[in-house]
């Protein structure tokens, strides 16, 4: 399928008044039309003054015009030239390195809220919810700006998860479960509700039972019963999947991690201990601390937590 991307529309002569004031629903707007951009194939990636029309689509300007002027080269990547409070400020910091420039066509991010002593549930599964209701929210902004959202087996067993973008507007992503052996019956929410398009990935030769009527079963080549990273990534791609989001759980995100597939890796800080529970990230030890991976880390309060938002851009270290 060929998907066109939505025109870009210039409007060379905007009179030279102050713009309006951006409220947060305009900036989220704004977000998510970089976002459907970048899933297009045609990210911005260069200086560009940018404005909204009545319908929600951008309108390029020259740098320094509009609303806000993106900078995709620059690590401070916005200058806003409307007036805007603190939030609408964050907002932007927060999700536009994740809608512009080039990198932002194919984009992988994974999420894990986590507990001080680093465990995502309990033991006995449990983990609604680690993190407060502005991690929630953030969760569902994620889903709502990425193509896709992928989780493991033990996730959709343990949670009887969604996955959509109810508490936020905008699209809900498609849903990926990774069920290599085809464990799950099929009894979850997600597999009837038809909230949005489903797919299985399993092995190669385990796309037959358990049936599914509302949901594709696509089997890939594994290696046992792992599906390698690259893989699922490429068959994710091979059908305009680019923009892909890994919710969890802790073996799914680690897996990820181990493969240096993600860009960057959201890792929410809830001030609990869980004890003993899921783990989050877990990987291959190491001997040497200049053999560990030391991603470039910005820190945001939401709410009660901390997210670390990990940037591998550089640091496929
Ligand atoms: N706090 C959070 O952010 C958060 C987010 C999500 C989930 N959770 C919680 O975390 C727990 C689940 O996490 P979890 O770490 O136990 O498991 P998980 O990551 O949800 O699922 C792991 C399972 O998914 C399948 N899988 C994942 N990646 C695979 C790959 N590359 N190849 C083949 N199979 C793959 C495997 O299924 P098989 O076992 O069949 O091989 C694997 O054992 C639940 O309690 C859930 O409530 C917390």
């Amino acid at each position: 399928m060929t998907i066109r991307p939505t025109p870009l529309k210039k409007q060379p002569s905007l009179p030279e008044h102050a713009p309006e004031a951006l409220d947060e629903e305009r900036a989220w707007t704004l977000l998510r039309a970089l976002a459907r951009r970048a899933a297009q194939g045609h990210p911005l990636s260069r200086a560009t003054g940018l404005d909204l029309d009545d319908a929600g689509e951008l309108i390029e300007l020259g740098v320094g015009r509009g609303v806000i002027t993106i900078m995709p080269a620059l690590a401070r990547c916005f200058e806003l030239h409307a007036p805007a409070d603190a939030k609408v400020e964050e907002l932007f910091d927060l999700y536009l390195p994740l809608c512009i420039g080039k990198a932002s066509a194919k984009l992988v991010v994974g999420h894990l809220g986590q507990s001080l002593d680093g465990q995502i549930a309990t033991s006995s599964g449990a983990s609604q919810y680690v993190t407060g209701p502005e991690n929630i929210r953030h969760l569902h902004r994620l889903r709502a700006l990425f193509d896709a959202v992928i989780v493991g087996a033990n996730t959709v067993e343990c949670d009887d998860p969604q996955l959509t973008t109810r508490l936020v507007p905008g699209p809900n992503p498609t849903r990926i479960v990774l069920d290599p052996s085809r464990r799950l019956t099929g009894a979850q929410a997600l597999f009837r509700d038809r909230a949005a398009p489903t797919l299985v990935l399993c092995a190669l030769g385990s796309e037959r039972e358990p049936k599914l009527s509302d949901v594709e079963v696509l089997g890939i080549e594994a290696s046992g019963e792992l599906l390698p990273v690259n893989g699922v990534i490429a068959a994710l791609r091979a059908r305009g999947l680019n923009r892909l989001f890994v919710e969890g759980g802790g073996v799914t995100v680690s897996r990820f991690l181990d493969a240096r597939a993600f860009d960057r890796l959201h890792l929410t800080v809830s001030s609990v201990f869980l004890g003993e529970g899921r783990p989050g990230v877990k990987l291959p030890g190491i001997d040497r601390l200049d053999a560990a991976l030391r991603p470039r880390v910005r820190r945001f309060a939401l709410g009660d937590d901390v997210l670390f938002d990990c940037d591998f851009d550089d640091g496929k270290s």
